[in-house]
């Protein structure tokens, strides 16, 4: 493992202990709610805090993009941090959440970390080195069409804007597969995708830091990511698909129906 990933593991696993220890008292725990249905909690504020000083204290020039803290400028290094995703599910004591962590720079991911606490699963990756699961190599599947895939994805619930078009999206997947599941974290889909218990994922409206460790995971374990319309601008649409190599384009080509002057990409 390089050595910044190195740091970004030692980052993922003191929130990791943040949101651990709580997770014992979840009634105590104070949330604040942002926005519909988009709810903010202590655990969140503090795991983000531990990330942020570990990082601030290996490489204090590099700049950060964090989801409950926002920006902090620094150099063209930017680490993009989600100190707990899939909130929701963690206030409901139900075990699927994770720290994700990423790290860019000028443009291009180079480092991924996936933390998941209640199963002391972690995902890692760094450009041109490989997925893993802890010291184990992660791959996505080869399967060649949606016949027997299982896709993942990420219902809308905040902004229903484009509902419609998700669902007629969801329905038309739903038939062509063996099923779609909503776990509700989607640093963790997008980890699934990279070590092959997912065959595909697609969600609307993702911020970059629900994905960004998520996307270098599945490219690294040789899996595509794109927007929704099948190139590149993933990252800023938050519009996604991901999936192994033979699979990504038959998504591209479900959902393309559906598509609209206001959900391009
Ligand atoms: C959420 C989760 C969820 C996705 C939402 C995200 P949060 O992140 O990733 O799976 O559907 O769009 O906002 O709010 O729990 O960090
Ligand atoms: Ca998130
Ligand atoms: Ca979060």
């Amino acid at each position: 493992m390089n050595p910044t990933t190195t740091i970004a593991v030692r980052a993922a696993r003191a929130a990791g202990r943040v949101i651990s220890r709580y997770s014992e008292r979840l009634d105590a725990i104070k949330i604040e709610t942002k926005k519909r249905n988009d709810f903010v909690s202590e655990v969140d504020r503090a795991a983000e805090r531990e990330i942020i000083s570990t990082i601030r204290a290996a490489f204090p020039d590099h700049a950060i993009i964090a989801e409950e803290s926002g920006v902090h400028k620094g150099n063209d290094y930017q680490w993009i941090i989600d100190p707990l995703d899939g909130t929701t599910n963690y206030l409901h004591g139900f075990p699927q959440y994770a720290v994700s962590i990423a790290l860019r720079f000028r443009g291009e991911l180079t480092v991924a970390v996936v933390y998941d606490p209640s199963r002391d699963e972690l995902f890692h990756a760094s450009k041109g080195e490989g997925a893993y699961l802890d010291d184990r190599r992660i791959r996505v599947t080869q399967k060649k069409g949606l016949e027997g895939a299982l896709l993942g994805t990420g219902i809308p619930f905040r902004d229903l804007t484009h509902a419609d078009a998700y669902f007629g999206m969801m329905r038309d997947l739903i038939v062509d597969t063996a099923g779609v599941r909503r776990p509700g974290s989607a640093a963790l889909d997008f980890a699934y995708v990279a070590a092959g218990r997912l065959d595909g994922f697609w969600e609307l409206g993702l911020a970059p830091w629900d994905f960004a460790a998520g996307a270098l995971l599945v490219k690294e374990a040789g899996g595509m990511v794109t927007d929704i319309a099948g190139g590149e601008r993933y990252l800023e649409s938050g519009n996604v698909l991901a999936g192994g190599p033979h699979l990504h384009h038959f998504l591209v080509d479900r959902v393309k129906p559906y598509l609209n002057e206001n959900l391009t990409f």
